[in-house]
C-alpha cells in the first residue's frame, strides 16, 4: 500500500492543470467521494492497527499534495481574473466638475463693479416686518403703492412676510448708520406673482444706496451708467423712463434694448424691444426722516436691480424660470464662465 501511495504522490506532482477542464478532471480523478484519495482511505480503515500509524501519516501527505496542486490552480485562475478586471483601453472615470449658478456669477460680477467706486456691501433678512418693507420707506398702511407688490405673508400675523424687494436693507443700514453711506445689498426677494418666461415669485435684486451732502440727480445718472457701461459695453442700448415710487423723488425705470425681431422678443419686451431691469431715483426726504437723517443737510439716490434680468439680456436667456429649475444642461453651460 505505501507503494501505491508513492506512486500516487508522484502522479499527482507530475500531474498539469492548464485549463479549468484539467482542474475538473484533477478533483473529480483525486478528490472527489468517487475519487483515488476516498477509495484509498476506506482501505486504510480495514488495516490493522499496527500498520496504520505509519500510513496514516502518508495518506496526511497524500491528501495534502492533492489540495494543494489544486489550489495552486484555483489562485492562479483569481490572479488571472482579477488582471481582465483591469482594461487599460477603457477611457478613465472623472468627477463632474461643479459650476456657479449664472445668478450667482452675475451677482458676483455687479457687486465687484461697485465695490471698485467705494460701495460695499450689506444684507438683511429675508423675512422681514412690516416697518422695514413698506412703512418706514414711505408706504404707510393702505398705502396703494402696496399693491405693486403682491406679499406673501408668514401665517396670519400681517407684520411678518417675505420681503418684496432689497429696498429694505437701506431702512435697516440707515438706522445703524449716519452719512456718509455707500452700500450695495443683494439679495433674494419674494412676491405672490404669476410665473412666466418674465417673471417669478422668487428672483434676486441688488440694491444700491448712496447718501451724502449736496448728492443730484447726475450722480445717479453717472453711476449708473458707469455701472451699465462695466457691464455690457459702451455701446450698451439704455433708457431712463420717468417713473413713481413711494421711497424716491424724482423716480425712473431703466430699460436696456433687448431687440424685437423674433415672437419671443415680443413676449419677453411686451412688444417694445426694451427690457425694464431697475429701478431708481432720488431718496424721498420721508424717507431720511423715517431713519433719522436730517434730510436738510444730506440727500442721496437709491436703485434696485432685477438680477434674472440682466443675466438674461447677458447671456440672452428667453425664458426667466430656467434659472429655478436646476436642469443640468442649461446650469453646465455656464460651468466655464467665472
Ligand atoms: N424696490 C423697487 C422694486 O422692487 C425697486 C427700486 C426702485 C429700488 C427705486 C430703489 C429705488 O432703491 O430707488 O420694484
Amino acid at each position: 500500500m505505501q507503494e501505491k501511495i508513492n506512486k500516487i504522490i508522484n502522479d499527482i506532482q507530475k500531474a498539469t492543470i492548464a485549463t479549468d477542464k484539467d482542474l475538473q478532471n484533477f478533483q473529480n480523478t483525486y478528490l472527489s467521494k468517487k475519487g483515488i484519495i476516498y477509495d484509498i482511505f476506506n482501505e486504510f480503515k480495514q488495516l490493522p492497527n499496527s500498520e496504520k500509524k505509519e500510513l496514516g501519516r502518508l495518506l496526511n501527505e497524500l491528501k495534502k499534495a492533492a489540495h494543494e496542486k489544486a489550489q495552486t490552480k484555483q489562485v492562479q485562475k483569481q490572479k488571472h481574473n482579477n488582471k481582465e478586471s483591469i482594461d487599460l483601453t477603457r477611457p478613465g472615470s472623472y468627477d463632474s466638475i461643479g459650476a456657479i449658478h449664472p445668478i450667482s456669477q452675475v451677482q458676483n460680477k455687479i457687486v465687484k463693479i461697485f465695490q471698485k467706486v467705494g460701495f460695499i456691501m450689506s444684507e438683511g433678512p429675508e423675512i422681514e416686518d412690516d416697518w422695514h418693507n413698506f412703512s418706514a420707506l414711505n408706504m404707510p398702511k393702505n398705502h396703494p403703492a402696496r399693491d405693486m407688490q403682491d406679499t406673501f405673508f408668514i401665517s396670519l400675523d400681517p407684520d411678518t412676510l417675505l420681503r418684496t424687494h432689497t429696498s429694505s436693507v437701506q431702512i435697516r443700514y440707515m438706522e445703524q448708520n449716519q452719512p456718509p453711506i455707500r452700500i450695495i445689498s443683494p439679495g433674494r426677494v419674494y412676491r405672490k406673482e404669476d410665473i412666466s418666461a418674465r417673471a417669478h415669485c422668487i428672483f434676486h435684486q441688488i440694491e444700491g444706496l448712496y447718501i451724502d451732502q449736496n448728492v443730484s440727480f447726475s450722480d445717479l445718472k453717472k453711476i449708473i451708467m458707469y455701472f451699465v457701461e462695466s457691464l455690457f459695453g459702451k455701446d450698451v442700448k439704455i433708457r431712463f423712463r420717468p417713473s413713481f415710487f413711494p421711497f424716491t423723488e424724482p423716480s425712473a425705470e431703466i430699460d436696456i434694448y433687448w431687440g424685437l425681431k423674433t415672437e419671443s422678443d415680443y413676449r419677453i419686451t411686451k412688444g417694445t424691444g426694451w427690457l425694464e431691469v431697475m429701478g431708481c431715483g432720488m431718496i424721498d426726504p420721508n424717507v431720511l426722516k423715517n431713519v433719522n437723517i436730517d434730510p436738510k443737510k444730506f440727500s442721496g439716490f437709491a436703485f434696485g436691480l432685477g438680477i434674472e434680468r440682466i443675466t438674461m439680456l447677458l447671456h440672452q436667456i428667453e425664458d426667466l424660470r430656467l434659472f429655478f429649475e436646476n436642469d443640468l444642461r442649461f446650469l453646465k453651460q455656464f460651468q466655464s464662465i467665472k
